[in-house]
Protein backbone atom coordinates (compact mmCIF):
# COMPACT_ATOMS: atom_id res chain seq x y z
CA UNK A 1 0.00 0.00 0.00
CA UNK A 2 1.36 3.23 -1.32
CA UNK A 3 1.32 6.31 1.80
CA UNK A 4 -1.06 9.22 0.93
CA UNK A 5 2.16 11.76 2.29
CA UNK A 6 5.79 11.33 2.59
CA UNK A 7 6.55 11.58 6.11
CA UNK A 8 8.48 14.54 7.49
CA UNK A 9 12.15 14.60 6.54
CA UNK A 10 14.24 12.83 9.67
CA UNK A 11 16.49 16.68 9.84
CA UNK A 12 15.95 20.40 9.33
CA UNK A 13 15.89 21.91 6.24
CA UNK A 14 18.98 24.29 5.60
CA UNK A 15 18.16 27.62 6.33
CA UNK A 16 19.21 30.80 4.75
CA UNK A 17 21.37 31.56 7.77
CA UNK A 18 24.19 28.95 7.33
CA UNK A 19 26.52 31.17 4.88
CA UNK A 20 28.49 28.57 2.57
CA UNK A 21 32.27 28.12 3.10
CA UNK A 22 34.98 30.33 1.86
CA UNK A 23 38.38 29.96 3.33
CA UNK A 24 39.91 33.46 4.47
CA UNK A 25 43.40 33.77 3.56
CA UNK A 26 44.30 37.02 6.09
CA UNK A 27 48.19 35.82 6.12
CA UNK A 28 50.79 35.59 3.54
CA UNK A 29 54.76 35.41 4.50
CA UNK A 30 55.45 36.75 0.27
CA UNK A 31 52.96 39.11 0.73
CA UNK A 32 54.24 40.65 4.10
CA UNK A 33 57.81 40.99 2.48
CA UNK A 34 57.53 42.50 -0.76
CA UNK A 35 54.23 45.19 0.67
CA UNK A 36 56.80 46.33 3.39
CA UNK A 37 58.89 47.88 0.58
CA UNK A 38 56.30 49.98 -0.17
CA UNK A 39 54.96 50.86 3.98
CA UNK A 40 56.23 54.31 3.75
CA UNK A 41 55.32 55.17 0.28
CA UNK A 42 51.92 54.19 0.86
CA UNK A 43 51.87 55.52 4.02
CA UNK A 44 48.13 55.96 5.91
CA UNK A 45 46.73 54.01 3.73
CA UNK A 46 48.74 51.11 4.14
CA UNK A 47 46.58 48.93 6.83
CA UNK A 48 43.89 49.76 4.37
CA UNK A 49 45.79 48.38 0.87
CA UNK A 50 47.26 45.52 3.00
CA UNK A 51 43.68 44.44 3.61
CA UNK A 52 42.12 44.69 0.46
CA UNK A 53 44.98 42.66 -0.42
CA UNK A 54 44.03 39.98 1.52
CA UNK A 55 40.31 40.69 0.59
CA UNK A 56 40.98 40.05 -3.04
CA UNK A 57 43.43 37.40 -2.41
CA UNK A 58 40.91 35.33 -0.25
CA UNK A 59 38.12 35.87 -3.67
CA UNK A 60 40.98 34.69 -6.21
CA UNK A 61 41.90 32.00 -4.08
CA UNK A 62 38.22 30.50 -3.80
CA UNK A 63 37.79 30.81 -7.55
CA UNK A 64 40.75 28.83 -7.94
CA UNK A 65 39.80 25.86 -5.95
CA UNK A 66 43.03 27.13 -3.86
CA UNK A 67 45.92 25.62 -6.40
CA UNK A 68 48.93 26.22 -4.42
CA UNK A 69 50.87 26.25 -7.85
CA UNK A 70 49.33 29.63 -8.66
CA UNK A 71 49.38 30.95 -5.19
CA UNK A 72 52.53 32.96 -4.76
CA UNK A 73 51.80 34.77 -8.75
CA UNK A 74 48.60 35.48 -7.60
CA UNK A 75 50.33 37.20 -4.29
CA UNK A 76 53.00 38.42 -5.88
CA UNK A 77 50.28 40.37 -8.37
CA UNK A 78 47.95 41.41 -5.96
CA UNK A 79 50.59 43.20 -4.12
CA UNK A 80 51.49 45.54 -7.04
CA UNK A 81 48.05 45.67 -8.25
CA UNK A 82 47.05 49.16 -7.38
CA UNK A 83 50.80 50.06 -6.30
CA UNK A 84 51.24 52.83 -8.96
CA UNK A 85 48.21 55.10 -7.26
CA UNK A 86 50.68 55.53 -4.40
CA UNK A 87 54.26 54.97 -6.58
CA UNK A 88 52.86 57.62 -9.49
CA UNK A 89 50.20 59.98 -7.71
CA UNK A 90 47.89 58.58 -11.01
CA UNK A 91 44.44 57.69 -11.48
CA UNK A 92 46.01 55.94 -14.76
CA UNK A 93 48.17 53.53 -12.81
CA UNK A 94 48.20 50.25 -14.30
CA UNK A 95 51.09 51.07 -16.10
CA UNK A 96 53.27 52.32 -13.14
CA UNK A 97 51.91 49.09 -10.87
CA UNK A 98 53.35 46.58 -14.03
CA UNK A 99 56.39 48.80 -13.91
CA UNK A 100 57.18 48.33 -10.55
CA UNK A 101 56.08 44.37 -10.66
CA UNK A 102 58.87 43.98 -13.90
CA UNK A 103 61.72 46.37 -12.09
CA UNK A 104 61.26 44.23 -8.54
CA UNK A 105 61.22 40.91 -10.61
CA UNK A 106 64.73 42.14 -12.18
CA UNK A 107 66.13 42.73 -8.69
CA UNK A 108 64.95 39.99 -6.79
CA UNK A 109 64.49 36.31 -8.01
CA UNK A 110 60.72 35.33 -7.91
CA UNK A 111 60.72 32.28 -9.49
CA UNK A 112 57.89 33.24 -11.05
CA UNK A 113 57.15 34.26 -14.64
CA UNK A 114 56.61 37.94 -14.74
CA UNK A 115 54.76 37.86 -17.65
CA UNK A 116 51.68 35.87 -15.82
CA UNK A 117 51.99 38.49 -12.92
CA UNK A 118 51.68 41.50 -15.04
CA UNK A 119 48.49 39.96 -17.05
CA UNK A 120 46.89 40.02 -13.69
CA UNK A 121 48.13 43.38 -13.00
CA UNK A 122 46.94 44.70 -16.71
CA UNK A 123 43.99 43.02 -16.98
CA UNK A 124 42.64 43.26 -13.85
CA UNK A 125 39.87 46.09 -14.60
CA UNK A 126 38.56 44.64 -17.33
CA UNK A 127 34.89 44.78 -17.19
CA UNK A 128 34.33 41.25 -19.91
CA UNK A 129 36.08 37.72 -19.16
CA UNK A 130 39.47 38.16 -20.34
CA UNK A 131 40.32 35.62 -23.25
CA UNK A 132 44.63 35.38 -23.61
CA UNK A 133 47.33 33.39 -22.08
CA UNK A 134 46.81 33.04 -18.08
CA UNK A 135 43.38 33.12 -18.67
CA UNK A 136 41.98 31.48 -15.81
CA UNK A 137 44.72 33.33 -13.18
CA UNK A 138 43.46 36.64 -14.56
CA UNK A 139 40.09 36.61 -14.71
CA UNK A 140 40.05 35.24 -10.89
CA UNK A 141 42.15 38.21 -10.04
CA UNK A 142 39.50 40.71 -12.10
CA UNK A 143 36.87 38.65 -10.70
CA UNK A 144 37.87 39.11 -7.43
CA UNK A 145 39.19 42.61 -6.98
CA UNK A 146 35.78 44.17 -8.83
CA UNK A 147 33.92 42.34 -6.09
CA UNK A 148 36.04 43.80 -3.51
CA UNK A 149 36.60 47.38 -5.58
CA UNK A 150 32.81 47.41 -5.28
CA UNK A 151 32.27 46.21 -1.45
CA UNK A 152 30.03 43.50 -3.38
CA UNK A 153 27.69 45.37 -5.18
CA UNK A 154 29.22 42.95 -8.15
CA UNK A 155 29.71 38.92 -6.27
CA UNK A 156 30.32 37.42 -9.13
CA UNK A 157 28.82 34.14 -8.21
CA UNK A 158 29.28 34.60 -4.26
CA UNK A 159 26.52 34.64 -1.92
CA UNK A 160 26.14 37.84 0.03
CA UNK A 161 27.05 35.75 3.17
CA UNK A 162 30.42 34.27 1.76
CA UNK A 163 31.09 38.80 1.27
CA UNK A 164 29.91 39.68 4.27
CA UNK A 165 32.01 36.89 6.33
CA UNK A 166 35.42 37.95 4.09
CA UNK A 167 34.80 41.76 4.71
CA UNK A 168 34.02 40.73 8.89
CA UNK A 169 37.15 38.67 8.57
CA UNK A 170 39.43 40.85 6.69
CA UNK A 171 38.02 45.01 8.12
CA UNK A 172 38.66 47.71 5.23
CA UNK A 173 40.60 50.14 7.42
CA UNK A 174 39.63 52.84 5.68
CA UNK A 175 40.47 51.72 2.11
CA UNK A 176 37.15 52.74 -0.02
CA UNK A 177 37.58 56.15 1.77
CA UNK A 178 41.28 56.47 0.55
CA UNK A 179 40.23 55.18 -3.22
CA UNK A 180 37.74 58.34 -2.77
CA UNK A 181 40.01 60.71 -1.42
CA UNK A 182 43.18 59.90 -4.01
CA UNK A 183 40.56 59.91 -7.10
CA UNK A 184 39.70 63.51 -5.25
CA UNK A 185 43.26 64.52 -4.98
CA UNK A 186 44.30 63.45 -8.51
CA UNK A 187 41.53 64.07 -10.42
CA UNK A 188 40.51 67.71 -9.26
CA UNK A 189 37.46 66.54 -7.70
CA UNK A 190 35.59 63.16 -6.94
CA UNK A 191 33.34 63.52 -9.72
CA UNK A 192 36.01 64.45 -12.24
CA UNK A 193 38.09 61.80 -10.74
CA UNK A 194 35.62 59.17 -10.94
CA UNK A 195 34.96 60.06 -14.61
CA UNK A 196 38.34 59.89 -15.57
CA UNK A 197 39.11 56.35 -13.88
CA UNK A 198 36.01 55.54 -16.15
CA UNK A 199 37.75 56.86 -19.06
CA UNK A 200 41.11 55.68 -18.92
CA UNK A 201 41.47 52.70 -16.16
CA UNK A 202 38.30 51.11 -17.16
CA UNK A 203 38.65 52.23 -20.92
CA UNK A 204 35.19 53.11 -21.45
FE1 LIG B 1 42.39 46.56 -6.28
Amino acid sequence: MVPKELPPAPYPAPTHSEAPEIEIVDHSSRIEELLARYQKCIGQDFAGYRNHVYRVLTYAMHFLEQDESVRSTVETALVYHDLGLWTAHDLAYLEPSEAKAREDAVRQDWGLDIETVVRAIHWHHKVTPYRGPDARVVNAVRRADWIDATQGMFRKGLSKDQVARVENAIPNEGFHDALQRLATEYGGSALRGNLRVLRRVFQL
